[in-house]
């Protein structure tokens, strides 16, 4: 098998590897990476932020933007379709300092793309281009985006807006290989990410959708001739997908865990839950978090059950801790 797991060069960045941790709102917060860096992937980033709350100065959105110093390289990723606002808000994320910065061509919800931002600007390609100019023009960090294919299947503008990026500087595009119309529905299209990465000369072409394992990040490479894969959903519960994915490209079995082992890892991700967050809000994301890792471990129902009732971290903590974590299902 060719070597697939290589760095990645962005201009000045060396990525150490082409595995990727997606921006996701609402999930991708600090505890999150702080859980996801323990497997390397070679960059992740935080959730969308919006250009107009950036220059607002609005706090709940620099929140957003938290990092811990040695979980690094870290992207942010902006969310705007107003060209103007593209270099201010460019020049508060490379003054934060972040690695790298990327623009939100994929988001579907409504209330983003009715201005015409996130996947809103599939429709308009040329302006894609003018926005990744000024940011370009603005730092000296590298410049990233990501897109769905098109809007819809009448218009596919995947390999076209790679051209836009590549000509206004842009390092990587990450193509998520659906239409804003599809959503989430029915498998992604590979198909045309492989287009995209035949018209790309110099900018990176990273695949997303559907990559859950080592196996489909295996089926990427090889059909779509990605220089590197974006994993998103994938990463939910299972921050060491990135080590499965190296392990798979070595010809190994994915990790496994024991069921101690197992409990372990969920309670590190609960330190680090409580370690950022007021006890009121720990709470609500160790149900949300809780849900991620329980999905795949058999006879956890009761104790998921047990954690939504629950008032307090302590008791949280008890419950996992307490819970039989070699039983099978009950
Ligand atoms: C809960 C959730 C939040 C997301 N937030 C973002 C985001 O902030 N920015 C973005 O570009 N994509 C976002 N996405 C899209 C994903 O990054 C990714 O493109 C999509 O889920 C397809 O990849 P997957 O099949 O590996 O999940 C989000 C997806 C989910 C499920």
């Amino acid at each position: 098998m060719k070597n697939l797991i290589k760095p990645l060069k962005l201009g000045s960045l060396t990525l150490k590897n082409n595995i990727i941790y997606a921006p996701l709102a609402g999930c991708s917060d600090v505890p999150f990476r702080q859980m996801s860096a323990l497997y390397s992937p070679g960059l992740m980033y935080c959730e969308m932020v919006k250009m107009d709350a950036l220059v607002r100065d609005d706090k709940n959105t620099f929140r957003m933007l938290d990092f811990e110093p040695c979980n690094v390289p870290i992207g942010a990723q902006l969310c705007g379709s107003k060209k103007e606002l593209a270099a201010p808000s460019a020049r508060i994320i490379e003054d934060l300092g972040f690695d790298v910065i990327d623009l939100n061509c994929g988001c579907p919800v409504d209330k983003v793309t009715k201005d015409g931002s996130g996947s809103g600007l599939l429709k308009t390609p040329d302006l894609i281009g003018e926005i990744l100019t000024n940011i370009v023009n603005t730092v000296s960090i590298p410049v990233t985006v990501k897109i769905r294919i098109g809007w819809d299947m009448q218009s596919i503008v995947a390999a076209e807006v790679t051209k836009i990026a590549e000509q206004a500087g842009a390092k990587i595009i990450f193509i998520h290989g659906r239409t804003r119309v599809q959503g989430y529905k029915g498998p992604a299209c590979w198909d045309l990410i492989r287009e995209s990465k035949k018209v790309a000369e110099k900018i990176h072409v990273v695949g997303n959708g559907d990559i859950f394992d080592g196996n489909a990040a295996i089926k990427i490479f090889n059909e779509t001739n990605c220089d590197g894969v974006l994993i998103s959903r994938g990463t939910m519960g299972k921050p060491w997908i990135a080590e499965d994915i190296k392990r798979a490209c070595n010809n190994l079995n994915p990790l496994e865990f024991s069921g101690i082992e197992y409990r372990d890892i969920l309670l590190k991700h609960m330190d680090f839950i409580t370690n950022y967050n007021i006890e009121r809000r720990a709470i609500l994301d160790m149900r949300r978090v809780g849900c991620w890792y329980f999905r795949s471990r058999p006879g956890t129902k009761k104790l998921r059950m047990a954690i939504n009732q629950a008032k307090s971290l302590q008791e949280i903590h008890d419950l996992i801790n307490n819970f039989d974590w070699n039983a099978d299902e009950q």
